[in-house]
């Protein structure tokens, strides 16, 4: 049995016009659709399609019904089967439920609590002093109550036992808020505490509607800012998109969407009437969202942040719709401004004049590159061209991939079989190198609390770089000498980076505190894994020099790979100069950096 909201779901977002139109040819007439009636194989007119009334009919052999029916007499299937085609076209789930052998859904148990919490959540909102602060804070960021309580928005109050107890007196155990992320249980028989203290919160759904988590932001500064619920049977953050129970029979109808960032995005959007709109959660699609979306639309509308974790978002999510054949533009808002405040202070219609002077993704990607100067010189070039590839790749559609190319042969002067045949070459990566994966939005305590903080730094960590920059935290004095020899951008990684810089800006006689003051938390981590790894380092002064010479042969294989792609590009003297430079860098090699070099090659690491 497939429950009665379910299918009426599936009626309501179904596009009848476009899947009978898969069948009969129509034509629109007036505000219904018109064709030849595939039941008796008329040639008029006579069969008609309303999408007003979700229904078909046949004037000359009455044949008619809804979406279900027309599946089941057209291609001879049950009802069940004809209900979850359109669920599928729609992007809804359906699940034919049999109460006598299956029982209810084994998910129920957390939606349900997830549900209360909310209603409980949004009571503290509007009913308690401890909501005060709360309401202060929508007022603050203009959110009408009217509007929170479309969204069920809510707070969570610090206090640590008020949430277990009054979800105690409704019969929900500690285990089951445990296991829906509400609760956090202690160790050692300690008091379970709320995940959630001190936060608004906002109750995610999933496309049925749903409450399977929630996003909660603190009030005022402080980290996180969103805490989300963590990963359980119900919630996975990176198959939902915020808001899209509300928006997917808009998106459907309108045949557009729009991604944004966040939930006062969402929030603010809707409010404003600009309803076909949903939130990524702060990071870039994921391969799940993006097919989700693609069910819904083929135009998709991106409006990220337009600083650098915004466009590695934005591009990042571009592959991934390409990749679904889906066409993806930008829509750029004045600096500063994000859809909530642009609306806030401009209206929706501001917006969606924004969103006819979007421009495709690709293109984007060319207009910034060639911002940045990188179609000029030569090996700026190659880089550029390393940039467009993967999203060439990535794209699907074969017209739109065709274009794709005929522009980036013309904007780089390379022909365009060239930049063909480079395409080609080389498989489709999942994961696209022009747009690494922006860093992950939770907090450092609790990454460092799942234990992905040390599996992330061991498997990025370079030993010379760390040796390095352990050696000059062991004795501050070795720095100077270090520092002339070494520019803190050959360091690769970041955090190392971030550090070796922190060292050279402070004061000598600083302490690590003061040292490390302006450091993220999740470096500072780091800085303090290196001072703990042990207050002695075996003959220090060699452990250096090993670790530069490493450091240099590093870079020299770095270039000598670069100079590959790039001499076939060039000639004449041009092309004589690269390559004499490049046999300099083979000879330096041979005689000091050979080791790292041979190791380096064999391992295929590149
Ligand atoms: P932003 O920091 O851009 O949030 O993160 P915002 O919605 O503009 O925040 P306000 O307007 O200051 O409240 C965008 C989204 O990224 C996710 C959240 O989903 C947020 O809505 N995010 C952000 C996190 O999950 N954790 C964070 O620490 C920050
Ligand atoms: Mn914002």
């Amino acid at each position: 049995m497939i429950p009665d909201e379910v299918v009426e779901q599936v009626r309501d977002s179904a596009d009848i016009v476009q899947i009978v139109g898969e069948y009969v040819n129509l034509k629109r007439q007036g505000t219904d659709f018109r064709g030849p009636c595939p039941f008796h194989q008329g040639t008029h007119r006579n069969f008609s399609v309303s999408p007003k009334k979700r229904m078909y009919y046949c004037f000359v052999c009455h044949e008619g019904g809804d979406v279900f029916h027309f599946l089941q007499k057209r291609l001879g299937v049950e009802w069940p089967a004809a209900v979850k085609m359109v669920g599928e076209k729609s992007g809804i789930e359906v699940r034919e439920v049999d109460t006598r052998r299956e029982g209810p859904d084994p998910r129920e148990p957390l939606w349900e609590v997830n549900a209360t919490a909310a209603g409980y959540f949004q009571k503290i909102l509007w009913d308690d002093p401890l909501g005060a602060q709360a309401r202060d804070y929508l007022t603050q960021r203009d959110i009408s109550r009217e509007v929170a309580d479309q969204f069920n928005i809510g707070f969570a109050p610090r206090e640590i036992g008020l949430l277990r107890n009054y979800m105690g007196t409704l019969g929900f155990d500690e285990t089951r808020m445990a296991a829906a992320g509400l609760l956090i249980q202690g160790e050692d028989g300690s008091e379970p505490r709320p995940r959630f203290r001190g936060r608004l919160m906002f109750p995610i759904l999933d496309s049925m509607g749903r409450n399977i988590g929630f996003g909660g932001r603190i009030l005022g500064q402080g980290e996180p800012k969103y805490l989300n619920s963590p990963e359980s049977p119900v919630f996975s953050k990176g198959k939902t998109l915020y808001g899209l129970n509300w928006a997917k029979n808009d998106i459907r109808r309108e045949d557009q969407v729009l991604v944004v960032e966040g939930y006062f995005d969402v929030v603010r959007l809707m409010a404003a009437g600009a309803t076909t709109v949903v939130a990524a959660m702060g990071t870039a699609l994921t391969d799940a969202q993006a097919a989700a979306l693609r069910k819904l639309t083929k135009n998709v509308f991106l409006l990220y942040d337009s600083d650098k974790a915004g466009l590695q978002a934005t591009f990042r999510s571009g592959d991934e719709l390409l990749r679904q054949g889906v066409s993806v533009r930008v829509v750029t808002l004045p600096e500063g401004d994000d859809p909530d405040t642009f609306v806030k202070a401009h209206g929706a219609a501001a917006l969606t004049a924004r969103l006819r002077d979007a421009i495709d993704v690709f293109e984007r990607k060319i207009q910034l590159l060639e911002r940045a100067g990188m179609f000029g010189e030569l090996h700026k070039k190659r880089r550029a061209l390393d940039r467009l590839l993967p999203t060439l790749r990535a794209t699907a559609d074969e017209i739109m991939r065709d274009l794709y190319l005929s522009r980036a042969s013309e904007v780089s002067g390379v022909a365009r079989e060239v930049l063909e045949r480079e395409m080609r070459g080389k498989a489709t990566p999942a994961i696209s190198v022009s747009s690494p994966p922006p860093a992950p939005r939770i907090s450092p305590a609790l990454r460092a609390r799942r234990g992905e903080r040390r599996v992330q730094r061991s498997e990025r960590g370079d030993s010379a770089e760390r040796e390095i920059i352990r050696a000059i935290l062991l004795n501050r004095s070795r720095l100077e000498q270090i520092a002339e020899k070494l520019g803190a951008q050959s360091l690769r990684d970041p955090q190392y980076r971030a550090i070796y810089r922190a060292l050279i800006a402070a004061d000598p006689d600083s302490t690590i505190e003061e040292v490390t003051a302006n450091l993220d938390e999740d470096t500072i981590a780091t800085v303090e894994d290196l001072l703990a790894e042990g207050a002695i380092q075996m003959d220090p002064e060699r452990t250096i020099s090993d670790s530069f010479a490493t450091l240099r042969a590093r870079d020299l294989d770095r270039r000598a790979e670069e100079l590959d792609r790039i001499i076939p590009l060039a000639d004449g003297a041009e092309k004589d100069k690269l390559i004499a430079e490049k046999k300099e860098i083979g000879k330096e090699l041979e005689t000091t950096g050979k080791r790292y070099f041979k190791k380096f090659r064999r391992t295929g690491a590149r």
